[in-house]
């Protein structure tokens, strides 16, 4: 075993599976720009307060951190996930409102791992911040529920409630703890912890010692204000306009404390219930104002790449691309034949490769047939002194109409056309 291997919960993304992230955030971008979402690119490192105004209840902030006093002596964390710092960029930079932007990058939390939970894991993120507007979380929900469908994933299940208004929020929180604590002996050990510092996340209890007080328990939509009933009814029936299949769920609190009003999340129909989230959201129309704002409205959602990704594999879909190029160079002459090929083929926009080492014409011949690419250009002393070379097709059947394998000999002047023509 080597002596260095990546650290529990990192991974090393490699080709060609990485060029499958590449294509994912592409879809991503495009699914955002139309919507009229700019990339935000921000800091892997914040001040750790950052994320602690995300609030201490959550175990990503209380136990998952990766933070550490850097050498100017400031309290720094590595980002585990990328709302707060958005809120923090939009305070420090006053953007026109409303900003809607989109991000990717990757996270840090330290958890157990385990398939599709990791240390290090990549999101796609849209946010929206300075519009009250349930068309807006209408907007964001559709916009993610499209992604998926550009995936080609077709099990996700869409899962939408409300935590209501601040207020609200307060006194079903009271309420469930009067609830559980009326019953403590009937909850498991664990659950009686989480009672004592966040009540709502008993309700993500999957324990079956728990399932009858947890089913027992008060629903959030008894304690909806006017406006958030008002907001909610609005989100559900744009859902509705757009055909958009939901679930409303009224033990959906998610893990993160900033939730107020509309809450998502965009469950995989292969994953174990633990890893099931692909992505989720909501509303945190009072983080900007922790992080020193002014009170703005916020709404969005992350997606993660790692865990989308074994959805799709789970389903069949977006596979990674196959690593492949227009053409290999072929060159038995010593190789300064191949370096000015590839590199005027390149320059004219076509993907090359060739072989190194000067190896023989069947060992060349052998990296060309494995590159994946559509034409070996093969070059000997002959050729070069003719000023042509061979073009040979590597993938398709051999018809051309020069010789009986399909290979032309082509004027060396004639070969990005040629290869253009064959290639179109
Ligand atoms: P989150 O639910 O903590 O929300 O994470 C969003 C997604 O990131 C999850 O659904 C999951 O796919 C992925 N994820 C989270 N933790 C891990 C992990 N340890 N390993 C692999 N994937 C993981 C947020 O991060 C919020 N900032 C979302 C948001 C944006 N809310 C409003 N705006």
């Amino acid at each position: 075993m080597p002596e260095f291997q990546t650290s529990p919960g990192m991974r090393d993304i490699l080709p060609p599976e990485s060029a499958r992230w590449r294509r994912f955030v592409d879809v991503f971008a495009h699914v955002a720009q139309s919507g009229g979402y700019g990339q935000v690119m921000s800091p892997l490192l914040e001040d750790l307060g950052v994320f602690q105004r995300i609030g201490d209840a959550t175990d990503v902030v209380s136990k998952e951190m990766y933070d550490f006093v850097d050498k100017g002596g400031r309290h720094i964390a590595l980002r585990p996930e990328l709302t707060a710092s958005i809120c923090r960029a939009f305070v420090q930079h006053s953007p026109q409102v409303p900003w809607k932007i989109w991000y990717t990058g990757s996270m840090f939390r330290y958890e157990k791992p385990q398939r599709g939970r990791y240390r290090q894991f990549d999101q796609v993120g849209i946010e929206v911040l300075g519009a009250d507007d349930p068309n807006l979380d209408v907007e964001i929900i559709a916009l993610g529920w499209e992604f998926y469908r550009a995936l080609g994933l077709q099990q996700v299940k869409l899962v939408v409630n409300s935590l209501g208004e601040p207020d609200d929020r307060a006194r079903y929180v009271q309420a469930l703890k009067a609830h559980f604590e009326a019953n403590l002996e009937a909850l498991s050990a664990e659950s009686r912890v989480t009672l004592e510092k966040n009540p709502l996340r008993v309700l993500d209890s999957k324990r079956e010692q728990d399932a009858p007080l947890v089913a027992s328990a008060p629903k959030i939509a008894e304690f909806y204000s006017e406006k958030a009933a008002t907001h909610f009814a609005a989100v559900q029936a744009g859902l509705s306009v757009l055909g958009i299949p939901f679930t409303v769920e009224p033990k959906l609190v998610r893990g993160l404390d900033y939730y107020r009003h509309t809450t998502f999340e965009y469950q995989g129909g292969t994953l174990d219930s633990a890893q099931n989230a692909l992505g989720g959201g909501g509303r945190y129309d009072g983080l900007v104002e922790a992080l020193g704002g002014k009170p703005t409205p916020g709404v969005g959602f992350a997606m993660g790449l790692d865990r989308t990704l074994l959805a799709c594999d789970d389903e069949g879909v977006f596979a990674a691309p196959s690593p492949s190029v227009d053409v290999f160079v072929v060159d038995t002459t010593g190789g300064a034949e191949a370096l000015r090929i590839t590199s005027e083929l390149r320059a004219a926009g076509l993907s090359a490769d060739r072989a190194y080492e000067n190896r023989s014409m069947k060992s060349q011949m052998k990296v060309a047939d494995r590159s994946g690419a559509a034409f070996a250009v093969i070059v000997g002393s002959n050729e070069v002194e003719a000023g042509t070379v061979v073009v040979r097709p590597l993938r398709a059947e051999p018809a051309g109409p020069d010789t009986a394998s399909g290979q032309a000999v082509v004027p060396r002047s004639d070969l990005i056309l040629h290869i253009r023509k064959a290639t179109s």
